[in-house]
């Protein structure tokens, strides 16, 4: 079943690793028959509770954005060891005004790029604490921590051969993940 995608990229830096990492996901053979959006993650205000029933425009977006799509892909940079504000500020808008969260039920992929050698691990536990508690079922194995190299991924989203195999590997799994779970909430044939 062809899907649609969110994809939030954790970063608004205009050469960013993580939006490199996200384009060559999305242009994968394998994901050609999906429909991905990216969400616009950077026009968001900074979240206060004052806005929740009088919310701007761009985080009525957001959500509305969220709630047409089947699932979520976040590709996140590591910031200090954590969640890049930019991007939890956004998580923190979806789950709000309280009892309507955008999130719950959203399959979703974290994968995340840092030119240092621990690829994000330790941000992407965070950002899995932070999606369990908004009860959004996320793909466990495999995990995708990657230390990024410039060779990595060419100007046109080709993908370098030493990571080829293991990268279109993580998206088939998402996108067997994604169906599996949107599956299991259908409702069962009499
Ligand atoms: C970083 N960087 C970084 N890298 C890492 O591996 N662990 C970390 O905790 C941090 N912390 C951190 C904090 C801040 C504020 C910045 C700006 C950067 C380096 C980071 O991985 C690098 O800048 C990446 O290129 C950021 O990803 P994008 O923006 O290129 O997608």
């Amino acid at each position: 079943m062809p899907l649609k995608i969110c994809v939030l990229v954790g970063s608004l830096r205009e050469g960013s690793i993580n939006r490199r990492l996200a384009e060559a996901l999305i242009h994968l053979p394998q994901a050609r028959e999906h429909e991905f959006v990216h969400a616009d993650i950077g026009s968001l205000p900074l979240y206060s509770q004052d806005q929740d029933e009088d919310s701007p425009a761009s985080v009525v977006a957001l959500r509305e954005l969220v709630k047409s799509c089947d699932a979520v892909l976040f590709a996140m940079p590591e910031y200090n060891r954590s969640i890049p504000g930019v991007l939890k500020n956004a998580i923190d808008h979806g789950s709000r005004p309280w009892g309507q969260s955008v999130w719950k039920g959203k399959p979703a992929g974290v994968i995340g790029a840092s030119p240092g050698p621990i690829g994000t691990a330790i941000g992407q536990s965070h950002l899995r604490m932070v999606l369990a508690y908004l009860d959004m079922p996320v793909l466990d194995q495999p995990e995708a921590y990657i230390q990024w190299k410039d060779d990595l991924i060419a100007e046109d989203h080709t993908i370098h051969e030493r990571s080829q195999e293991f990268l279109a590997g993580w998206m088939k799994a998402y996108l067997a993940f994604v169906q599996k779970e949107i599956g299991a909430g259908s409702p069962q044939p009499a």
